[in-house]
């Protein structure tokens, strides 16, 4: 018999119940190569995780195409070494990829910086991204949520991906960065080109495919990185004329030590931003539906909660939905003198890499963690990474978008069903859905 949920039920008990376990048909093998792409294409590698877990957790792991890193999978582990940017650095890459110093310098941005000098930069922005602040883009995000909805909505059978997920985070960026509505689609060809890189699907020089060696100082080696730089520095040129209140305008302001941004810095800053606040949400937003429409008494208890305006389960929703996805799969960090993690030595320069997918499912933090509970209590998840100076900048935008997009379809569709077998990315990076085809079998009257 399986036990009762965490939190009392808002709906008749014996008719919904808030979780659904395992809520994954299959868990992959448990021998996968983590690090291999097409590995990814088949889905999470949740059963190899857990037996690195239990058997292995600071296990080392033969790179495909490198020269090897060691793989945390615990929370515990992950979770004291994003903290320790002493012994941990991010400055000399958070990729797997292995970058000479004139690549890591050309394509540096503060994702590959520790503090102090981290700190310097991410203050630049770190304004226009606070809970406060994303709160006053709620009524502009729900707008656009129900115009895309709506859209979306008027055909019985779409793909949620690319008419819903992927439309709605690209365009309120856009706002934030105050770059034309028109511009929106451009924008997300090019951040899928970045974080899709790998994906012949998203671009044509797929990382690991073919020779990519002319674009090494480009970001994410993508050649769309000319396209973005001139079109950064066009509305460098802009603002500069014309000052606004946007993210872009805060950027070019002088940093805290009184120096403004060079215009690499500035162009590799603006594709960060492209890359990060693209694909992530989108990809999240999927994983959720994709859960739901698996386990339709979970569609069922949200759906209720938000007609009965309870926004506490809606908020436990989204953090369930954010951990049970950790869409970007790991980070990594690089050791800067001989240290030990769990007991295992680690040398100066070695490679240490933590799973965020991993560390969120794993049973000594998150009580039956392939179980999906939408009213999970104590869901301090690793999605945004956890506790360290590099914590996600959009961790608020990206968490109103998924609340917004929800709530909006929960409150037109009564119920929705896969409509054919999904398309997952070829990353080892990013774990995402490329397309999730529906049928709406009803809407709301
Ligand atoms: C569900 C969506 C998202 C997920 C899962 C996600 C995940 C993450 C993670 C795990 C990190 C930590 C990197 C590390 O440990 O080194 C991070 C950092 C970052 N994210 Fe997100 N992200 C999401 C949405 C966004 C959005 C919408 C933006 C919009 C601007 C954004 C911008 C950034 C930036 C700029 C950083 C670097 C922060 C720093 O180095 O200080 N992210 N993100």
């Amino acid at each position: 018999m399986l036990q009762s949920p965490s939190r009392p039920l808002l709906c008749e008990p014996e008719a919904v119940s808030t979780w659904a376990e395992p809520y994954l048909d299959d868990l992959g093998p448990d021998d996968a190569n983590i690090s291999d792409h097409d590995v990814w294409t088949q889905g999470v590698p949740h059963a190899t995780f857990a037996r690195m877990r239990r058997e292995d957790p600071v296990a080392w792991v033969d790179e495909v195409d490198g020269r090897g890193y060691w793989a945390v999978t615990k929370y515990e582990d992950a979770f004291r070494i994003s903290r320790d940017t002493q012994t941990f650095t991010s400055a000399q890459g958070i990729r797997l990829e292995d970058m000479a110093p004139d690549e890591l310098e050309a394509r540096k941005t503060m994702m590959e910086m520790d503090p102090p000098e981290h700190t310097r930069y991410r203050r630049l922005v770190s304004r226009g991204f606070t809970p406060r602040v994303v709160n006053t883009y709620e009524a502009a995000i729900r707008g656009l949520a129900c115009e895309v909805l709506d859209r979306a909505l008027g055909d019985e059978r779409f793909d949620f991906v690319t008419e819903v997920a992927t439309e709605l985070p690209m365009r309120m960026l856009g706002r934030m960065l105050g770059t034309s509505d028109a511009d929106g689609h451009q924008l997300v060809e090019w951040g899928d080109a970045l974080l899709g890189n790998t994906d012949p699907d998203f671009t044509d020089f797929p990382v690991g495919l073919v020779d990519t060696d002319e674009f090494r100082f480009m970001p994410f080696r993508s050649p769309a990185t000319v396209e973005i730089f001139e079109y950064a520095a066009a509305q460098a040129a802009q603002r500069r004329e014309c000052p606004t209140h946007d993210v872009i305008s805060q950027l070019l302001a002088p940093t805290t030590d009184g120096t403004p941004l060079t215009d690499l810095e500035f162009k590799n800053f603006f594709t960060l931003l492209i890359a990060a606040g693209n694909d992530t949400t989108r990809y999240t937003m999927t994983h959720g539906l994709w859960v739901l429409m698996a386990h339709p008494h979970l569609f069922d208890t949200w759906r209720a909660a938000v007609l009965a305006d309870d926004e506490a389960l809606t908020a436990a929703a989204v953090e369930e939905v954010l951990r049970a996805s950790s869409v970007t799969t790991h980070f990594r960090r690089t050791a800067t003198c001989d240290t030990e993690i769990r007991g295992t030595k680690v040398r100066a320069g070695d490679k240490v890499v933590l799973y965020y997918v991993s560390a969120d499912h794993d049973d000594d933090r998150f009580p039956h963690p392939y179980r999906f509970d939408l009213a999970r209590q104590d869901n301090e998840h690793m999605a945004f990474g956890r506790n360290g100076p590099h914590l996600c900048l959009g961790a608020w935008l990206a968490r109103m978008e998924i609340k917004v997009v929800f709530t909006e379809l929960l409150r037109r569709v009564v119920r929705i069903e896969q409509d054919g077998p999904v398309e997952r990315l070829r990353s080892n990076f990013i774990s995402g859905i490329k397309h999730l085809p529906v049928r709406v079998v009803e809407l709301a009257a």
